[in-house]
């Protein structure tokens, strides 16, 4: 446990470094050259651990140990390993460190599983580089075609396929991955709120994710000069977007039952000072437990958005992810409890209020999600931080669980 602890402070520690933004905490985005170093030591550590490493059409790295079972399916377990801009070392690399140090006890403890295991570090779970988010999942099973994916492109411009590219990736590899060749699916996240830690309960098994959607909505209005046009004689996209801005967090707080809205993004153009902004584009993301609640506040939000087009004023609004709430695999759920209490390690169940890969793996195999606690609840800024014991905790529980889905004899 000890060894194992003071290995996952070591790969967390290694993998922050691979930033854009040094001293301000973790910003890699995928296809970058931070990417390609975190890809690196994540490739040379499965290596390492005795795994056989490929990458997939999307650059999602798999490190597999092969089963005594010709043809069967894996076990998967992994999560994210971008970030958002000025992040925290442990979001989604958490759990591709608690992946890599299950393979570790498999390999220290000379077992080879009935059904593979395969540990999995997935791109573009954020969206921060090309929008949307849980990109990698999403590519896996077939939801995010191999069109749409080669069709987005970056704020300058560059595709994903060149981008790729860029740092040595084969865009020719396979895509989608056939359904089948999954038995399950199991991440370990930092909680990225307060409940744990309130409750002082070091793990929680996750029982639902909220459903969530973002929207990308564009107010244009007329450029100018800041000095001589009149008041009354203006078309300014930024005002009219944020009158649009201040009146959404209403339309969660009015909706009730744990909705909440964001604006995390706004872009100002041309956005020079003496300029009267000619377009704004900004980001909603909605989130809610309940699919019927992320509905309505869709609906009011676009009905509002409609309301401020006029003659000099046009807006649009463009769903980029609807993604509905989701309820995690039961019995992997019961499994993960038993585990725990076996271990003697206390667990409570919780939901998540962020979005994860496990929710789109949800759709095509069985899945399963633990938590660790946050410290301070912060997740998404430099502060972030949870303890490698919690997390040395996590390698137990899921090392236990994968013993048992791949049926491993110890
Ligand atoms: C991922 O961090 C998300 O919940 O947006
Ligand atoms: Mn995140
Ligand atoms: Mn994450």
């Amino acid at each position: 446990m000890k060894e194992t602890q003071v290995r996952i402070e070591r790969h967390i520690n290694e993998l922050s470094k691979f930033t854009s933004t040094p001293h301000k905490g973790v910003t890699r985005l995928t296809y970058s050259n931070e990417d390609l170093q975190a890809r690196n030591y994540i490739k040379e550590t499965m290596k390492e651990y005795g795994l056989n490493v490929r990458e997939d059409g999307f650059g999602n790295i798999f490190g597999k140990l092969e089963g005594i079972l010709n043809d069967a399916p894996s076990v998967l377990i992994g999560s994210h390993f971008d970030s958002v801009p000025n992040g925290g070392a442990y979001d989604g690399t958490a759990g591709v460190v608690v992946g890599l140090e299950v393979a570790a006890l498999f390999s220290k403890n000379n077992l080879t599983p009935k059904y593979p295991l395969e540990i999995v570090a997935l791109i573009e779970e954020e969206g921060t580089r090309f929008k949307g988010g849980l990109m990698g999942s999403r590519g896996i099973i077939g939801s995010l075609s191999e069109e749409d994916f080669k069709s987005l492109k970056d704020k300058d411009g560059i595709s994903t396929e060149e981008a790729m590219s860029k740092i040595g990736l084969d865009t020719s590899l396979p895509k989608k991955r056939d359904p089948k060749t999954m038995k399950a699916f199991l991440e370990l996240h930092i909680e990225q709120g307060p409940i744990l830690e309130e409750k002082s309960s070091p793990i929680g098994v996750v029982e639902g994710i909220v459903g969530l959607t973002q929207l990308e909505v564009t107010v244009e209005g007329r450029a100018g000069h800041a000095g001589t046009t009149p008041m009354d004689r203006r078309s300014d996209a930024l005002v009219t977007a944020a009158k649009i801005i201040t009146q959404l967090p209403d339309l969660a707080i009015d909706e009730g039952e744990g909705t909440v809205i964001t604006i995390g993004r706004l872009n100002v153009f041309p956005n020079g000072a003496n300029v009267i902004p000619d377009k704004t584009v900004f980001t909603v993301d909605i989130r809610s437990g309940k699919e019927e609640n992320v509905c309505n506040v869709i609906r009011k939000t676009k009905e509002l958005i409609q309301s401020y087009s006029e003659d000099t004023i046009q807006t649009s609004v463009e769903q980029h992810l609807y993604i509905q709430p989701k309820a995690l695999n039961k019995s992997i759920r019961s499994l993960l409890k038993q585990t725990s209490s076996e271990l003697e390690i206390p667990y409570c169940s919780i939901n998540s209020g962020a979005g994860h890969d496990a929710m789109i793996l949800s759709d095509v195999t069985d899945v399963g999600m633990i938590f660790v606690p946050s410290k301070d609840g912060l997740s998404h800024c430099p502060e972030e931080w949870s303890d490698a014991h919690h997390l040395a905790n996590g390698v137990q529980i899921l090392y236990e669980a994968a013993k048992n889905l791949t049926e491993t004899k110890s």
